[in-house]
């Protein structure tokens, strides 16, 4: 059986589900404690909570709830990180969007093809208006990759937004709209299979 998930490809990126036979590949990359240090998640332990990843993904993406795809480097097979629409809220029309880049492989420009692979898909196939990434003030690397994403605004920092263990740490609420989004902006994209519950094989 194929797998159930458009592919989303910018550049030298493929967006796509991560399925069981890359596990050992978001194994290797996950486990490294520098990747999630400001984030939500522990560091994989073992290729288990890698495959419980790759199974919890693929169930958020069939019930519609989110889309929770790898960042595959195409040319070379190469799992590179993870990206998240999450939180797909239909009412209102947005989601949040979050993305990590295995240390090895950050600095080597996957972070800006992956923003617009996903905003394309947000925008133009699950119909969104608005997506929403949080980041944490004490976390200058990623501020200033999303102060270089076109048209995003920056809405202000929400006090301890973010908590890690027993610490909050505020947040800067940085948001896309749809109405803000302009392809001629963006490296072009190219999306197959865009149909929730699609083989895309
Ligand atoms: C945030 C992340 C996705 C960015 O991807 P990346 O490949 O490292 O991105 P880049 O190397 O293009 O860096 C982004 C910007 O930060 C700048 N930068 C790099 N290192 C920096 C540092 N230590 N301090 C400040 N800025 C820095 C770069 O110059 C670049 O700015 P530019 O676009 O104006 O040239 C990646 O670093 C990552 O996965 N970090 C760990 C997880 C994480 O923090 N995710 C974000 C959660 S909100």
């Amino acid at each position: 059986m194929g797998v159930p998930s458009p592919r989303v490809r910018c550049g030298p990126v493929e967006l796509r589900l991560v399925t069981p036979r890359a596990a050992h590949q978001l194994f290797a990359l996950a486990r490294d404690p520098a990747v999630s240090r400001q984030l939500q998640w522990e560091p994989h332990a073992s290729v288990d909570d890698s495959l419980t990843y790759i199974h919890d993904s693929l169930a958020l993406w069939t019930s519609g709830r989110a889309w929770m795809p790898g960042i595959f480097d195409h040319e070379r097979e190469q799992l590179v990180g993870c990206t998240s629409i999450s939180g797909i809220d239909r009412t209102n029309r947005r989601a949040e969007v979050g993305t990590w880049i295995g240390t090895a492989f950050q600095g080597a420009g996957y972070n800006r093809p992956t923003k617009a692979a996903l905003a394309t898909f947000a925008f133009e196939h699950l119909e969104l208006e608005r997506l929403e990434f949080l980041t944490r003030v004490d976390n200058p690397r990623s501020v200033a990759a999303m102060r270089g994403v076109p048209g995003i605004r920056e809405e202000g920092v929400l006090a301890s937004r973010i908590r890690v263990g027993d610490e909050g740490h505020d947040a800067i609420m940085f948001a896309l709209l749809a109405a803000d989004w302009r392809a001629a902006d963006w490296p072009d994209v190219q999306v197959d299979g865009a149909s929730q519950g699609d083989d895309a094989g």
